[in-house]
């Protein structure tokens, strides 16, 4: 039986993360699993767990460790997975990738390849002030580099492209000190395992999308071998 096809997304804010997931998720039809997106759900619904993790998020911190396990935890147990996943913004420290890699061995699951999309901090800025969500769904714009095609209208669902409140240029600045301190060691804990696999995320986002394919093709095959 083939292997299940469980990636993880690793990379700095803005970085093209979840541009990138939304497709491989069209490719593969893998389950997509944002963290910040479920997050960003509950705070809408001011639900218990929303309104704990709303002051961390905007003021650009890591939401507590404890809270974001038991989410990835649950998610992460329903059927859509069995098929194989895509983590965007999970594990983001060296505790929240332990715990990943705890629960999936005890499930007899495990990682196919962390994808790091490496962009430098000067460009991250510039990405997250041009970037535009939909408020329905969150589907990804930028005002300069992937537009829509009618201003502040999501293509995919016709409802209103607004910034996000974390988006403002202070706490951008605070969520790259929190990717370099916290984050970036995820790079090394991969690497050892031979699970690490580089991504040069200045290309165009259809560039990037077709290194990404090419690099799941190579995982594929040496699996199927
Ligand atoms: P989260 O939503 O995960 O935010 P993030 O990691 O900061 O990532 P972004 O969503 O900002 O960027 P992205 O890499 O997806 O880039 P995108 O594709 O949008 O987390 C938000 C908050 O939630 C955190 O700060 C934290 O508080 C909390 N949180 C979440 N998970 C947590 C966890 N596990 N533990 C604790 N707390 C957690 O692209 C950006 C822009 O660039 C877009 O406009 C896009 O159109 C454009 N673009 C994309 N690719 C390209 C390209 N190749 N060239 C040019 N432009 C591009």
């Amino acid at each position: 039986m083939a292997r299940q096809l469980n990636l993880i997304l690793v990379g700095p804010p803005g970085a093209g993360k979840g541009t990138q997931a939304e497709r491989l998720q069209a490719d593969f039809g893998l389950a997509y699993i944002s963290t910040g997106e479920m997050l960003r759900a509950n705070v809408k619904a001011q639900t218990e767990l929303g309104i704990a993790a709303k002051a961390h998020m905007d003021a650009g911190g890591l939401v507590p460790d404890e809270l974001i396990l038991a989410m990835t935890a649950a998610r992460l147990a329903e059927d859509d997975t069995r098929d194989g996943f895509i983590l965007d913004g999970f594990p983001r420290n060296l505790a929240q990738a332990q715990a990943l890699e705890h629960q999936l061995q005890e499930e007899g699951r495990r990682i196919t390849a962390a994808l790091l999309i490496d962009v430098p901090d000067a460009e991250i800025v510039k990405r997250i002030a041009g970037r535009r969500v939909c408020i329905k769904k969150g589907h990804n714009y930028h005002v300069h580099y992937d537009p829509p095609k009618q201003v502040d209208v999501c293509d995919q669902d016709g409802s209103r492209l607004i910034q996000r409140d974390d988006d403002r240029p202070e706490v951008v600045l605070n969520r790259l000190l929190v990717y370099h301190e916290q984050t970036a060691p995820l790079v090394s804990f991969y690497d050892e395992r031979g699970l690490l696999r580089r991504v040069d995320g200045m290309r165009a986002p259809g560039e990037v999308h077709d290194h990404i394919r090419a690099l799941i093709a190579t995982l594929l095959l040496e699996d199927s071998l």
